[in-house]
């Protein structure tokens, strides 16, 4: 398949980034197309660590060219922070990266709003990643914000700051934040638009030209369905649209561009920040899956919470987000565990799909299927029919009862631990 999506099913930190990582040198493009700095895509390189946040995961592999489309959202600083980390690594992107004008620029002000506003909320908070994604997705609709080629295009970027913090300030004053400098806006504002500027371009044409010239190219979704602002559970979400319907409008590409979309779920389930989780354990199995699955957020640190696998609510996003097989990852982490469980329902719930409201999945128990656990060390594996008989078992009922095939399972972190089922 030339046109590839990777989008995550779940809530996040399925494991995507490895995925992409590892299918990269089969592409020619690696493309980005919502979120910002609150995404964490944590990638292993001969050994070595690297949490990529706004670049696409194809900067590791010297044959991709990267994109950053207009549907995300930019914090430069965390950006050239993640550039520095990939130059450190000796690797060269130079002509392999590309950025949208469009995209929308977090500042300091942003991200100062965003904590302001959970820490305010108090019980009502989001659990937000504290990044200034909401405040800048809302500035964009709001058609007040600021982007990447307003810092370049001879717009008086001082009177910019100005104006933003004029209606900033004060509510960041309100909140008991200490309010910001135009100074150190405006600073920021063109030292940005310097350093970027090598990189923009239109990004929705190079892409439309490569689609056009059947190049393989691959979307890296970040965060995942549950996390959706349309569909995922609201108010409990992200701010932007994180299944394979966002590419069309994010990326300014056809909504047909898209051949397979793969959707990666962790063989259990996690979920950083608050909200309903049907599946949520509090006890040993997901104190094992916390500690073994190593499940501490790879942007802000939080512990994720643990639960098994929901069945019920993958298969809801399998069906909106058109996803044509599954990626089940972290598999090796439940070796181990004496019996594993997956949810294929709610009690007290018999409608098709997962309830529209949050008041009432957050009531909803989890109906399970149980199924014999497996032990030993699988990160080895590197065949399907390596896999012990019951881990094998496992991956075939989530298959089933995801209702879409299981073309890949992970066993370890590495990219290369990354098992293709023939
Ligand atoms: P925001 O995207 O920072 O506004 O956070 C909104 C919700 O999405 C919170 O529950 C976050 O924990 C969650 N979230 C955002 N990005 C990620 C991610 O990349 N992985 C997992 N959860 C995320």
């Amino acid at each position: 398949m030339n046109t590839v999506a990777v989008v995550g099913l779940q809530w996040g930190d399925e494991g995507k980034g490895k995925v992409i990582n590892r299918l990269a040198p089969g592409f020619d493009f690696v493309v980005r197309y919502q979120g910002g700095g609150n995404a964490g895509h944590t990638v292993y390189v001969n050994g070595q660590k690297i949490v990529l946040k706004h670049v696409p995961s194809g900067i590791l592999t010297e044959s991709v060219t990267n994109l950053m489309m207009p549907g995300m959202v930019l914090d430069p600083d965390v950006m050239f922070e993640e550039l520095d980390a990939v130059t450190k690594l000796g690797i060269d992107f130079k002509n392999r990266l590309k950025i949208s004008g469009r995209v929308h620029i977090t500042t300091a002000a942003h991200k100062a709003l965003d904590q302001l506003r959970e820490r305010a909320a108090g019980k009502g908070k989001i659990g937000t990643t504290g990044r200034g994604i909401g405040t800048t997705y809302a500035d964009k609709a709001n058609r007040l914000g600021i982007r990447a080629i307003d810092l370049i295009d001879g717009n008086n970027l001082r009177e910019t700051a100005e104006r933003m913090l004029a209606v900033k300030n004060p509510v960041i004053e309100e909140l008991g934040g200490d309010k910001l400098s135009v100074d150190e806006i405006y600073g920021k504002l063109k030292q940005w638009g310097e350093k970027l500027k090598p990189f923009l371009a239109d990004t929705s044409l190079i892409l439309a030209e490569a689609l056009a010239m059947k190049k393989r190219v691959m979307f890296e979704g970040a965060q995942a369905a549950m996390l959706d602002i349309d569909v995922g559970t609201y108010p409990y979400v992200t701010s932007s649209g994180t299944t394979a319907g966002a590419i069309g409008s994010g990326c300014g590409v056809n909504v047909g561009a898209v051949g397979e979309v793969i959707g990666v779920v962790k063989a259990y389930c996690t979920r950083v920040g608050e909200g309903a989780f049907p599946t949520e354990l509090f006890d040993a199995a997901g104190k094992h899956m916390q500690e073994v699955g190593r499940e501490f957020g790879s942007t802000t640190g939080r512990p994720r919470r643990c639960g098994w696998y929901d069945a019920f609510a993958a298969r809801y996003m399998v069906r909106l987000g058109n996803v044509s097989c599954l990626a089940v990852t972290k598999l090796d982490v439940l070796s181990g565990l004496k019996e594993l469980k997956i949810g294929t329902g709610y009690e007290g719930w018999d409608q098709p799909g997962l309830p529209e409201s949050i008041v009432t999945l957050g009531k909803l128990k989890a109906r399970y299927e149980t199924l014999p656990g497996f032990d030993g060390d699988i990160t080895g594996c590197t065949r399907y029919g390596d896999l012990p008989v019951n881990a094998r078992a496992l991956v075939e009922r989530i298959e089933k009862l995801t209702g879409a095939p299981v073309k890949y399972v992970s066993v370890g972190p590495g990219s290369g631990q990354l098992i293709a089922r023939e």
